[in-house]
């Protein structure tokens, strides 16, 4: 398997991720280990865009649980309905923050967070995790992010890696 990604250089956010996807693609189908290839997945996120934290909380027992990420230290546990992530699992949908201080119950791991996006990834019906992907500045997100994010969530990482 070629451990490499082309990452063009140029490239407005959405012909980034246009690039991106079906590298991705292509990486996780060459592995069956799920934690293996969120890692993977993560450190191509936060090495390709200007993130500030990137990674995975995995559905264990009832909570979210820490999984692979690319960042600073993360709390580990977040319940359902709690924090932008809980509130992605309950709602079973994207959560765009374009603005942290302003979403009541923001669980700030890290005060330099500003803004943030959660998508739930379904597998067989239910959440089985989210991506979160966290920026140091405002207003990071918008529906370009949405969307490639949530074609990552559900026609990558559910198809292919779980
Ligand atoms: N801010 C998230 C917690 C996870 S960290 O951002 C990595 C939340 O409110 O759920």
């Amino acid at each position: 398997m070629a451990e490499e990604i082309f990452i063009p250089k140029t490239a407005s956010k959405s012909e980034l991720y246009e690039s991106l996807l079906p590298q991705i693609e292509a990486l996780v189908k060459s592995e069956t280990d799920l934690i293996a290839n969120l890692a993977n997945i993560s450190a191509v996120l936060k090495t390709s865009f200007d993130f500030f934290w990137v990674g995975f909380y995995l559905v264990k027992d009832q909570e979210l649980v820490l999984g692979p990420f690319q960042g600073p230290l993360a709390c580990t546990r977040i319940a359902f309905g709690k924090g932008v992530c809980g509130t992605a699992w309950k709602e079973e949908q994207t959560i765009l923050v374009p603005d942290v201080d302003a979403f009541p119950g923001h669980i700030a791991c890290s005060t330099a967070s500003r803004s943030e996006i959660v998508v739930p990834i379904v597998h067989k019906g239910t959440v089985a995790m989210v991506l979160d992907v966290d920026a140091a500045n405002l207003d990071a997100f918008d529906d370009v992010d949405s969307h490639y994010l949530e074609k990552l969530a559900n026609e990558i990482i559910a198809k292919h890696c779980l």
